[in-house]
Order: C-alpha cells, then sequence, then structure tokens
C-alpha cells in the first residue's frame, strides 16, 4: 500500500520510521507546512519531503499517487487535503486530537466516499486497555476503580488518555490520580478493587514509534472495511468479534 505522510514532527519523525521498515507499506512522500528540509532518508532510501498547499496538493497526488495518507500534522490540514480524499478514495487515518466539532463532522462527512479512521489515541496498548477495562466494568460494576496517570516532570495538564479513560468507564475524574515524575514517558493503570481480589491493566508507553504501530494496524485493518467513518475501537471490536465467531463455529 501506497502510503502519504502528512507531518513530520516528533510523532511523524517516529511513524515515517516504522512505516518504511514495515513491509506492507510504502512510505511515497511526507508533506509538512514548510516543504523543509526537501527529503528524509529512512530505511536506506530518500523520502520526497513537499509542503502541503491547497493549489499544489492535486499536481503532487497526480504525480505521486498513493493509496492512503497518514496525518500527523495538526487539525487545520484535513482542510487542505480532505477533497482529494473524497475525489480520489483515498483512504485516511488521522491521529489528529484537536479538532474542533466542525471539523470533526468534514472529516465525518469524508467516510461517505473513502474509508476514514479518526484516533485521538492512536496505540493499539491504549485502546485494547480501554477495551479491556469496559469490560471488567461491565462484568463487575461493583467493584472500585481508580486511574493512576504518571508523566515526565514538565507535563502541566491531567493526561487526556486518562480522562478518557474515566469517561469510558463512566467514573468521575476525582478517581484520576496523577504523579510527576522524572522523564516517564507515559503510564497508565487503572485499578479495579475487588472484595476479595485486585485487578491492574497497565501501559507504559516506551517511544513514539508506537503511534507508528498503531497506524500501520490501522491501514491493514481498513484494508477489509467498506468506506466510512471509524474510530480504532470499531477497528478492535472487528477482531474481537471475529474472534468470538472463530470460538463459536463447530
Ligand atoms: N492520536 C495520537 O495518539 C497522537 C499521538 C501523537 C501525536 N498526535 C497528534 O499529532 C500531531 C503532531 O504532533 P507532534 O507532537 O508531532 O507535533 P509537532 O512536533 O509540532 O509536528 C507538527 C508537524 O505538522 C506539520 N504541520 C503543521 N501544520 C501543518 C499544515 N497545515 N500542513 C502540513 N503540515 C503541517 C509541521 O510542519 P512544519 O515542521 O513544516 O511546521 C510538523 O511537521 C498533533 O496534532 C498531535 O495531537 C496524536
Amino acid at each position: 500500500m501506497k502510503v502519504g505522510l502528512i507531518g513530520y514532527g516528533k510523532a511523524g519523525c517516529a511513524v515515517a520510521q516504522v512505516l518504511c521498515e514495515d513491509s506492507r507499506y510504502q512510505l511515497e512522500w511526507i508533506a509538512n507546512r514548510s516543504g523543509s528540509p526537501t527529503s528524509a532518508v529512512l530505511g536506506g532510501a530518500s523520502v520526497p519531503i513537499t509542503a502541503l498547499t491547497q493549489g499544489g496538493l492535486a499536481t503532487w497526488l497526480d504525480q505521486h499517487p498513493v493509496d492512503a495518507l497518514v496525518d500527523f500534522s495538526n487539525a487545520a490540514s484535513a482542510a487542505i487535503y480532505g477533497e482529494e480524499v473524497k475525489r480520489r478514495g483515498l483512504t485516511l487515518v488521522t491521529a489528529i486530537s484537536s479538532y474542533d466539532d466542525g471539523q470533526l463532522a468534514y472529516i465525518r462527512s469524508m467516510g461517505s466516499h473513502a474509508k476514514v479512521l479518526c484516533s485521538p489515541n492512536i496505540t493499539v496498548g491504549i485502546n485494547f486497555l480501554i477495551m479491556a477495562a469496559r469490560l471488567l466494568r461491565e462484568i463487575a460494576p461493583f467493584a472500585d476503580v481508580e486511574i493512576l496517570e504518571q508523566h515526565f516532570r514538565d507535563k502541566p495538564e491531567i493526561s487526556g488518555t486518562a480522562k478518557k479513560i474515566a469517561e469510558s468507564l463512566a467514573v468521575g475524574g476525582d478517581k484520576i490520580t496523577s504523579m510527576r515524575l522524572g522523564g516517564i514517558v507515559g503510564h497508565h493503570e487503572v485499578i479495579f478493587g475487588f472484595p476479595y481480589q485486585t485487578v491492574r491493566l497497565i501501559h507504559d508507553a516506551i517511544k513514539r514509534e508506537a503511534f507508528g504501530t498503531g497506524a500501520a494496524f490501522a491501514l491493514n485493518e481498513l484494508r477489509d472495511c467498506p468506506k466510512g467513518f471509524y474510530t480504532f475501537d470499531d477497528l478492535l471490536m472487528k477482531r474481537v468479534r471475529a474472534q468470538i465467531l472463530a470460538g463459536v463455529e463447530p
């Protein structure tokens, strides 16, 4: 699958690395705001870098066709590439976490023309943790629940992921405990306190490359999906359903 990556900052660099190392994908080009530098050496090959502009994108795509776009830039970029996604039916994986309601509605509308995955949390691990925690909450609503998040010393705000975990378990923000310690990349822990046992679900982020693993997973899962708008949860549930059905088939 030929892929174009939008955004080559802290996350984009790591994602590019992962996509280049994955034989299922061919990273054809990278687009950022400035178009600088003009290329990046990844996996021993030179990948061109272009500036993402409204006027130039259609010609760029004609000359450098791709099957999918992966977006790690910012919320404004969708307005630049959106019509090309629709017109060409390009698969889109966007990891942008800061869309406003109008931008999100526009991303959703692309789902009528193409396969679109939008996930403010794109690691496989965190999405799995949330799914497993929701299941346990459903099975044992009587258990006490606490969420612990640990991040590097200078992270000022409460982790958005911890808030999402709390929301998905229908517990208040008062159940989140934040710790700021040295250089921790990201630790999320959901603790279920039963009367006679304790269950801890733990995710530790190690490197930003985990975002690339998530994007690669999403691209692969979308291959078998019809056009539409998907969340990461939808893709994981598709796998879970397949597993359950495989288990019940004679
Ligand atoms: N869903 C997740 O799990 C997840 C994980 C990590 C990051 N993210 C999201 O990914 C985005 C990037 O994060 P980051 O930490 O890598 O930020 P960053 O280091 O600031 O990098 C941003 C990149 O986007 C490019 N860019 C900005 N505006 C653009 C535009 N209009 N058109 C094309 N390129 C544009 C910048 O280009 P220039 O360098 O030329 O300015 C830069 O390459 C953020 O929205 C963040 O929320 C999501």
